[in-house]
């Protein structure tokens, strides 16, 4: 029997050993090379060096070439194709509803991002409470302490997870050791959440009791733009937002607002909704903390990622199932 096409969309930088082990006497690995959308879904096409691909490994770093795994890309694979691996938390750039109705199977890597997702999170926490960024300028401008205010200590302030998956719960974890208090808001309580974290049953309360407001959750159809005005008028004056989950989450324009008439004091962002754009208002308001979607930049995670992915696909080609199903599939 010949092997199945496992077709890398994407750039493999650290885990290049790993990918000959875990897959190289399993399958034949193909590497994208496509220049264009257009040449891709030709490819895929009949007589096409990917008319037999069985699995993908998906990057969104191959969307600059060949753009978003969505509706009419899904529709274009071939026949063969029965699983998309994505490298990556949040899969929103891929359409897991035309992958279903397709009967493809979608996994994610969820585990292998939380703890630098996490550490990210904690040093816009950080950071923001006492207003880092500022004083590093002006130690750069050779300022020293000039036009500086004391900020604010995390012991004893309040953080409020909104999501506590994976990443909430390894920021819950670090937060902890800097004595804050965790409040935290999901569908029903984590049944792995420490037990001095405090499970709020409404959003409204949980915004209602904290000094620093983390979003921990996906971005689908459901949580687009679902944390504006309304939200941000539930939040204490003087607080603070955290986003390193995606920027859609967020109503840009009602941040802004926000920001602008004080009911935030800052915000610690490292996602935005048009990346990678930020918005011209964002930057210049030096009480935020703003980062290039810098959450899994590190050489290890990156290569755990990688690795994770491999381990998907090899684990679909001898079970018919990937390894880190995406939920819409549970
Ligand atoms: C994925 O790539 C697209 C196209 O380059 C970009 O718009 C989007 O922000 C990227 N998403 C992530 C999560 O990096
Ligand atoms: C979107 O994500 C949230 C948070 O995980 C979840 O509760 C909701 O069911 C999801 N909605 C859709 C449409 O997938």
């Amino acid at each position: 029997m010949s092997k199945p096409d496992v077709l890398i969309c994407g750039t493999i930088v650290h885990a290049h050993k790993e990918l000959d082990t875990i897959l190289g006497s399993i399958s034949n690995v193909l590497q994208l090379d496509s220049p264009d959308r257009e040449t891709f879904l030709k490819e895929l096409g009949p007589g096409g060096k990917y008319s037999k691909i069985k699995a993908i490994y998906r990057h969104n770093d191959s969307a600059s070439k060949i753009g978003l795994f969505d509706g009419q890309l899904i529709s274009s694979l071939p026949e063969t194709l029965s699983f998309i691996c994505h490298n990556g938390a949040g899969y929103d750039q891929i359409d897991v509803e035309a992958a279903k109705q397709r009967g493809i199977k979608v996994s994610h890597t969820p585990s292998a991002v939380d703890d630098a997702t996490a550490d990210t999170a904690m040093f816009l926490v950080l950071s923001t409470l006492r207003q880092y960024y500022r004083a590093e300028v002006n130690a750069r401008q050779g300022k020293w302490k000039s036009g500086l205010s004391p900020a604010h200590d995390p012991e004893g302030k309040v953080l409020g997870i909104v999501g506590m998956g994976g990443i909430g719960g390894a920021l819950a974890k670090r937060a902890k050791a800097f004595d804050m208090k965790i409040l935290y808001h999901n569908r029903n309580p984590s049944p792995k959440a420490d037990e001095s974290f405090t499970y709020v049953g409404t959003l409204e309360e949980l915004l209602e009791r904290s000094d620093v407001v983390s979003l921990n959750l996906p971005l689908n159809s459901s949580t687009q733009g679902s944390f504006g005005e309304a939200q941000f008028e539930r939040m204490k004056t003087g607080s603070i937002l955290i986003n390193t989950a995606r920027g859609g989450v967020v109503d840009q324009e009602a941040l802004v607002r926000a920001l602008e008439g004080g009911k935030l004091s800052s915000a610690g962002l490292d996602v935005y909704p048009d990346e990678p754009n930020i918005d011209a208002r964002l930057i210049a308001m030096d009480q935020c903390v703003l980062l290039p979607h810098m959450g899994t930049e590190t050489i290890e995670t990156q290569k755990k990622m990688e690795v994770q992915v491999f381990g998907s696909i090899k684990v679909a080609l001898e079970t018919g199932t990937p390894s880190y199903l995406v939920k819409e599939h549970k």
